[in-house]
């Protein structure tokens, strides 16, 4: 009896075996292709972020564009991102050696995202550089020159510091409704010198820490141009790394008022009713002409607003939401046209509210970039700290939180 049931053991030990090889070898092979999870994009960055990052109030952290950077993107592969804002992902892709190109419909964003891109050899060299320019240059000359392309580092960092300093004089109050910051354009603003200077002092503090963490040249383009508008730069990008902007949240629209009023009035930037028109989840409605049919999720979305009691839901808000949905897949679709593979997306999305009513913006956006043939590998999704009720106090009428989440989304073609 026991001789005919060894052999039966013994070929059923070893299958067992080799079934547990098979499945831990299944299991590493997983682990290896799951990437560890993100640093919470909207957490304070713990790294050292310099000055320039605070001025823009909707940012992900560096640690987070790092990350993003490291996990999905090899030495010298080209980054994307359609929404610069202050340019963090240019930050994480020149840290790490990598080329980036990026977009920005806002003329003062550009500006200072290029001047946090600013690698430089001599601190002392480039700060007496920068104060010559603004000495003997006017103002307008001086940010004419450094909103063109190939601008050399120091008109960039001197326009950058005249913006700045109009900044610091309008002090705009931000994170109210009523808060559109104001600036007297009737009485030009004369750069002051000694504002610029402490400016300048900034901007070259940043640009040497900067230059500490890498090695590496600037190799980031910043384009200013309106997403929807622009055709795929180049068909090779490796990987896109953005967060889009927020449906109805207006700070970073509002922010950069003042510069805008004042490179208006110098003639630098024509018409501001068409940045507004053009600028992607502000509160103007954009072309009604270009109605690209939306997918019916997004469909179902809208109809719902439609739908809510709220006074002006079917007038405008459905509009604006339907408006906003179509410049963001006319951008993706502009983008990922090209049938090329082995590209990658991340994006940072955080859903939004409409009175009462919950809008998973991440989910329907989602649908948007799926359509260009991308597949949703992973969601990681963070519990926003912030309060939008600290924003807008006539939020409470209509619910008890607005906890937000922020959602990053893998893609892969
Ligand atoms: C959420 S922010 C991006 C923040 C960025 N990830 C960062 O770390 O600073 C979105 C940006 O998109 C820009 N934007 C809005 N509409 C746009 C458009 N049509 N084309 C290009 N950029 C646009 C806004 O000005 C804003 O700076």
């Amino acid at each position: 009896m026991n001789s005919a049931r060894c052999p039966d053991s013994a070929r059923q030990r070893k299958h067992d075996v080799r079934n547990e090889r098979f499945s831990h070898r299944i299991a590493m092979i997983r682990s290896r292709s799951i990437p560890k999870p993100p640093p919470d994009p909207k957490r304070a960055a713990t790294i050292c972020e310099p000055v320039l990052g605070s001025r823009f109030p909707a940012s992900f952290n560096v640690e987070f564009a790092l990350w993003a950077v490291d996990t999905f993107t090899k030495l010298n592969d080209r980054v994307i991102d359609p929404f610069a804002g202050s340019g963090t992902t240019a930050l994480g892709a020149t840290i790490r050696g990598r080329f980036s190109e990026l977009l920005e419909i806002n003329p003062p964003w550009v500006l200072y995202s290029e001047a946090r891109l600013c690698s430089m050899d001599s601190a002392r060299e480039l700060r007496k550089k920068c104060l010559r320019v603004c000495d003997t240059q006017d103002a307008r000359g001086v940010l004419e020159s450094a909103l063109g392309p190939d601008a050399p580092v120091e008109i960039v960092l001197a326009g950058a510091s005249i913006l700045a300093a109009v900044r610091e004089r309008s002090r705009p109050r931000l994170g109210t409704n009523h808060s559109w910051p104001k600036l007297d354009v009737t009485r030009p603003f004369q750069p002051d010198s000694k504002a610029i200077r402490r400016q300048v002092s900034r901007y070259i503090w940043h640009a040497r820490w900067l230059h500490d963490l890498s090695r590496w040249k600037s190799r980031a383009l910043v384009f200013c141009a309106d997403a929807a508008d622009e055709e795929a730069r180049s068909s090779k990008w490796k990987c896109l790394i953005s967060s889009p902007p927020y449906l109805s949240r207006l700070d970073y629209i509002r922010a950069p008022w003042p510069e805008n009023l004042y490179l208006n009035a110098l003639g630098v930037i024509g018409e501001l009713r068409q940045l507004r028109e053009h600028q992607i989840g502000g509160v103007v409605l954009g072309d009604p002409k270009n109605r690209e049919p939306l997918p019916p999720s997004i469909e179902a979305m809208l109809r719902t607003i439609r739908d809510h009691p709220s006074k002006g839901s079917s007038s405008y808000y459905e509009p604006l939401a339907r408006s906003y949905f179509q410049r963001l897949q006319r951008v993706f679709s502009s983008l990922m046209r090209t049938e090329v593979g082995g590209k990658t997306a991340i994006l940072v999305v955080q859903d939004s509210w409409y009175k009462d009513l919950y809008i998973p913006t991440a989910k329907l956006t989602a649908r948007l970039i799926r359509r260009n043939g991308f597949r949703l590998k992973k969601t990681w999704t963070f519990e926003n700290s912030g309060n939008l009720l600290a924003i807008h106090r006539s939020a409470r009428k209509w619910r008890k939180t607005s906890r937000l989440k922020e959602n990053v989304m893998w893609f892969e073609r």
